[in-house]
């Protein structure tokens, strides 16, 4: 619908220069006041007129009188001027022949885009704190995270997905004394990450009674600053423990990273920043520590020193930020983040600025709302958050409690389900706006029916298993379109350019989501209102089945910009 938006535009261009001589009107901007009407009955596309009125100085319903004859090409049958609206009708040849086949030919680089081609996008995102739970809060920074790169992706540019892991900080000075005291190394070779939250939890509460642990820790931290062999061998062996545990969900997910380079990769890049900061008058001391003033701005200061000289967050965030525009020079880097972090985004975004890095606008937070199960957010099995891979563990179950009853017969089944399990959490969680807090009902999120992932999935399977028995349509017949749905479907189709677009402005995967919902609806009322594999007329039935191979597309295209697995049978 973008070409056509585009065209209609030029052509109402070209006609407001010849009537309404001196007034000015550009196509990019007419293209953006098309909409698209409620009902079909008012056309495909409409111009509300009244847009127009104090540039041309008429009234909207002159100015649809003036335009309404003039504007028509082989994509547009028929334009009405309906108080003040112009509603443009599509030309039922350019939807079979044009878009249908052309969505088809696409293929999979069909919604893809080029504007991005040349310019490279930094995203930093998932990043779970090594030896603390990776929980249901890192639900979205991981798949929003992961939408975000796909789509930047999908529209030219070059992505770099970072796991900015937390790996260091006075936590494993904590886990240092933890191991020592307390861990055997068999049972955390068994036990994994849980087995390290365990002594990490167990130091807390001994911590409480017995307060000198904390100073054992700092100090084994300190040690392990200095580079100490035995402490920095056990660092290197939590993370690797904690990798492979990430890596499982990751993997669930199908995601991968291009770098895994987490906090502890900046403590010899922090000085150079610091001194930076010093030099540039920038940094004050309040009460021992070193503070950028943001008051200016309306924010509280920025801390870069505690008052013993280490470092901290924004510290680290400034000279990852420095390093990554020398490694990668990026033209954007994203931080997909849980929304209480705003404010610390704020601020060293605000102190990059200051600092004089003409690359500070390149900076964007992407935040996102808090998540809760069945109403609860904190766990009730363990006394502890509620685990990624638990939260995920639970809907593969489910899922294949539910297909063993649906299709028991089904071969690879175990694999389905967890494609489908996961995919439950995935769409359920993305359809929403990002901001939004979310509260999983199971129930609702593991249905067949209704607006989920296993009804969206469960339609692709569909999808394929028609062509399976239609065989693959042959492109250079001439379509023949015969029923409203049919129509329906391929504007709906038509719309995906346009909601990859929205989707990468806004940093809201949500619009994909919510676009797979609507591709489904036009797609399943077309399946129950058109026969497909047993229409009689050839030129129907092959239509038929490019208009499902077309369905099959967007949605697998769509699929892939936000985690849902493509599968085949379910
Ligand atoms: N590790 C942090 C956490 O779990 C998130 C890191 C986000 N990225 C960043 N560059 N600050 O809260």
């Amino acid at each position: 619908m973008l070409k056509i938006k585009q065209s209609i535009a030029e052509k109402i261009t070209e006609q407001i220069a010849a009537q309404f001589p001196g007034a000015e009107a550009d196509a990019a901007t007419l293209a953006s006041m098309l909409e698209y009407p409620p009902d079909s009955s008012m056309g495909d596309l409409a111009l509300p007129c009244f847009k127009l009125s104090k540039t041309l100085r008429r009234s909207p319903v002159q100015i649809a009188g003036a335009l309404a004859e003039s504007v028509k090409d082989e994509m547009v049958s028929r334009v009405e001027n309906v108080n003040g609206y112009l509603n443009f009708y599509l030309n039922k040849e350019y939807l079979g022949d044009t878009l249908l086949r052309g969505i088809v030919e696409a293929g999979e680089s069909y919604g893809s885009q080029t504007f991005g081609e040349g310019k490279t996008v930094v995203l930093d995102y998932s990043s779970p704190n090594v030896a603390k739970p990776f929980h249901i809060g890192h639900l979205g920074t991981t798949v929003i995270g992961h939408a975000l790169k796909k789509l930047h992706e999908f529209v030219g540019y070059k992505c770099v997905g970072i796991n900015y892991l937390g790996d260091w900080g006075t936590q494993f000075g904590k886990m240092i004394v933890a191991y020592r005291k307390w861990g055997v190394r068999a049972e955390v070779e068994a036990g994994g990450v849980d087995k390290l939250v365990e002594l990490y939890v167990k130091f807390h509460s001994e911590a409480e009674a017995n307060p000198a642990l904390n100073d054992e820790a700092r100090a084994e931290f300190h040690k392990l600053e200095q580079g100490d062999a035995e402490n920095i061998e056990l660092w290197k062996w939590f993370i690797e423990v904690s990798l492979v545990e990430y890596k499982k969900t990751y993997n669930l997910l199908g995601i991968e990273f291009d770098s895994y380079k987490g906090e502890s990769f900046y403590t010899d890049k922090m000085p150079a920043q610091v001194q930076k900061l010093r030099d540039l008058g920038l940094l004050k001391i309040d009460d021992g520590a070193s503070i950028v003033d943001l008051e200016k701005y309306g924010m509280p200061p920025c801390l870069i020193l505690k008052r013993d000289g280490s470092t901290l967050y924004p510290t680290r965030d400034i000279a990852a930020a420095v390093y990554r525009k020398e490694t990668y020079d990026f033209d954007k880097a994203i931080y997909v983040t849980s929304a209480a972090q705003c404010l610390h985004f704020q601020q060293w975004f605000k102190v990059v600025e200051m600092m004089g890095y003409e690359w500070a606008p390149a900076l964007v937070h992407v935040p996102y709302g808090t998540v809760s199960i069945n109403g609860e957010k904190l766990a009730t099995r363990t006394g502890n958050v509620i685990l990624l891979k638990d939260l995920f563990a639970m809907a593969i179950e489910k899922v294949g409690e539910i297909m063993e009853e649906k299709n028991p017969e089904l071969k690879g089944r175990t694999d389905i389900a967890e494609s489908v399990g996961v995919g439950a959490i995935v769409f359920y969680y993305l359809s929403n706006n990002r901001m939004k807090d979310i509260n999983f009902v199971m129930e609702d999120a593991l249905s067949f029916e209704g607006n989920t992932g296993p009804y969206v999935q469960y339609t692709y399977a569909r999808a394929c298993s028609i062509l399976s028995k239609t065989g693959e349509p042959d492109k250079a017949q001439p379509m023949k379109l015969t029923a409203p749905e049919e129509e329906a479907l391929i504007k709906t189709l038509a719309r995906f350019p346009e909601k990859v677009l929205e989707a990468v402005r806004d940093y809201e995967p949500s619009v994909i989501a919510r676009y797979i919902l609507d591709v489904a609806a036009a797609f399943n009322r077309f399946y129950h209102e058109c026969k497909i594999v047993s229409a009689e007329d050839a030129a129907v039935r092959n239509t038929r089945a490019m208009l499902t191979l077309a369905a099959k597309t967007v949605l697998g295209n769509a699929f892939g910009l936000i985690c849902l697995k493509k599968e085949e049978k379910i």
